[in-house]
């Protein structure tokens, strides 16, 4: 096991031509005021600093498992400092640092995309992650987690479209080969840093991550950060020590078995995409519908499931597939059918000492119809009123599991009417509440025609 004194007291990162090196982050450090008030770097502006608006948008590049650079697109407002150890940070001055505009900026001016300015630079970064990484995504898919309150979106989806057919920039090729040679001599995480009254853990195995639980069981677990991000931005939380979950190992394991698919805790929503749109791929808007880019390259499925939700868009989609979680302490390991790991509303099946590790998913070979449908206000980048996921599982006589969220205070699985088939027992299976999204009659009414067109086999509505 590696021990306190093996531990880097600091976190390395790459940004404009140079090695960072910062030995006083604490638990509570956000990107965006690194950049603003320390880097000096304020082209990346503060918005709503909830993840909500995309001004403060900005790229990290890292060394993937393969060896190459993988890039993605963040919310500096709500991503850790710490979680750039190791990696390469671009803000939108990189893009401009050989002195002229990138193709992605200089692009928006015929068009008269930009007014106030306010919004631009998350947006020029939002583009160059689609003219990088996205070249089939729509315009308007690459831009779901930007908003404008003056232009007209018609030249920003335009200017993002050419974008999208371009190469990118030479001097921005220089820049990733550069970038690449001094991120392969970094290490990422394996870090501890104690000051100002703060703690921050980074392990890089399981084995000292369970240790950490063990010994500090008040820490805070910190995956994505998209929801511990804004217990500090908004919150205004203080937590004292944070254990980091990204740097670990196993809990970024995907991997294909013959009868299951094994998601690691701390895999992003983009990457269990790559994983698992191939097996299922009714799944393809569910995960287009997820936040935004910026919150699918943070997000994990691991806190979507640990935050025990009622609303989180993954938990019905798992019950419905038949999922199991994979619970680790220093005492051993233990594997529970995702339903039952939602007690009560705010209350989950994990002791202070455990740590969700995996996500093990049944493989196709017996769900012969998979319907997902998310009822909510906007169409992109907003949370469920309610979340359905349907399946129908092959056998002599098909069986069906359905799984909702928003209708109780757990995502839970609607048992009367998947014995009956019959819609209107939802009645008995769930007393949903009203509340600012949605009356509890609306909620009914929804999932009762949702679950009568999934049973009629209609499942080809807009
Ligand atoms: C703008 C915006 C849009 C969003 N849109 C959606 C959406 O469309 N659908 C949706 O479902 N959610 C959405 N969310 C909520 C959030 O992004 C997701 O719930 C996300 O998956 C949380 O994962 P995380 O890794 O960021 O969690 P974190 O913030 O890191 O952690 C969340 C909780 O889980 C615990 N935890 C994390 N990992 C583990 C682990 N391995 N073991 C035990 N406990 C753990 C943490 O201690 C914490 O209590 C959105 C959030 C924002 C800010
Ligand atoms: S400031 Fe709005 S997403 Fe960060
Ligand atoms: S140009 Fe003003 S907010 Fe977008």
């Amino acid at each position: 096991m590696v021990t306190e004194e093996d531990l880097r007291s600091d976190i390395r990162f790459y940004f404009d031509g140079q090695v960072r090196i910062l030995d006083d982050v604490r638990a509570t450090d956000m990107v965006m005021p690194w950049l603003r008030s320390e880097a000096m770097r304020t082209g990346t502006k503060e918005g709503c600093n909830e993840g909500d608006c995309g001004a403060c948008t900005c790229l990290v590049g890292s060394i993937s498992e393969s060896g190459n650079l993988q890039f993605s697109v963040i919310n500096t407002c709500i991503y850790p400092l710490a979680y750039l150890d190791g990696a390469w940070l671009i803000s939108v001055e990189t893009l401009s640092r050989s002195g002229s505009l990138c193709s992605a900026q200089s692009g928006m001016l015929p068009l008269n995309a930009s007014q106030c300015g306010f919004c631009t630079p998350g947006f020029v970064m939002a583009m160059v992650y689609a003219q990088i990484t996205k070249k089939d995504q729509t315009p308007e898919q690459a831009l779901a987690g930007n908003l404008c309150r003056c232009t007209g979106y018609g030249g920003l989806i335009e200017a993002t479209r050419i974008a999208q057919s371009q190469p990118l920039d030479r001097a921005f090729v220089d820049e990733i080969e550069g970038a690449t040679a001094v991120l392969r001599q970094l290490s990422r995480g394996g870090f501890s840093i104690i000051n100002h009254n703060s703690r921050i853990d980074a392990p890089k195995t399981l084995e000292n991550l369970l240790d950490l639980r063990k010994n500090f069981s008040s820490a805070t677990l910190v995956s994505g950060a998209t929801d511990f991000g804004l217990w500090i931005t908004k919150r205004l939380d203080r937590p004292s020590h944070v254990i980091l979950t990204k740097f670990c190992e196993q809990l970024l394991l995907r991997e294909i078995r013959s009868d299951i698919i094994e998601i690691g805790a701390a895999v992003t929503i983009e990457d269990l995409e790559n994983s698992l749109v191939s097996e299922y791929p009714e799944l393809q808007e569910w995960f287009q519908r997820f936040g935004g880019p910026q919150v699918r390259c943070s997000g994990t499925l691991g806190g979507n499931i640990a935050n025990g939700s009622p609303i989180g868009d993954s938990a019905p989609v798992l019950i419905a597939l038949g999922a199991s979680l994979t619970i680790h302490s220093c005492r051993g390991r233990r594997v529970i059918p995702i339903e039952n790991f939602f007690i009560e509303y705010g209350k989950q099946d994990l002791l202070r000492d455990e740590v969700l590790v995996s996500i093990l998913i049944p493989r196709r070979t017996h769900i012969r119809r998979l319907a997902v449908e998310k009822i909510s206000k906007r169409y992109d980048q907003d949370i469920s009123i309610v979340l359905a996921a349907m399946a129908e599982i092959s056998g002599d006589k098909p069986s069906y599991r359905f799984a909702f969220g928003g209708m109780a205070g757990t995502p839970k699985l609607a048992e009367k009417t998947m014995e009956s088939l019959n819609p209107d027992d939802l009645t008995s299976d769930f007393t949903p509440l009203s509340d600012h999204r949605a009356e509890a009659w609306y909620r009914l009414a929804v999932s009762k025609n949702l679950v009568r067109d999934f049973l009629d086999g209609d499942t080809s509505r807009e």
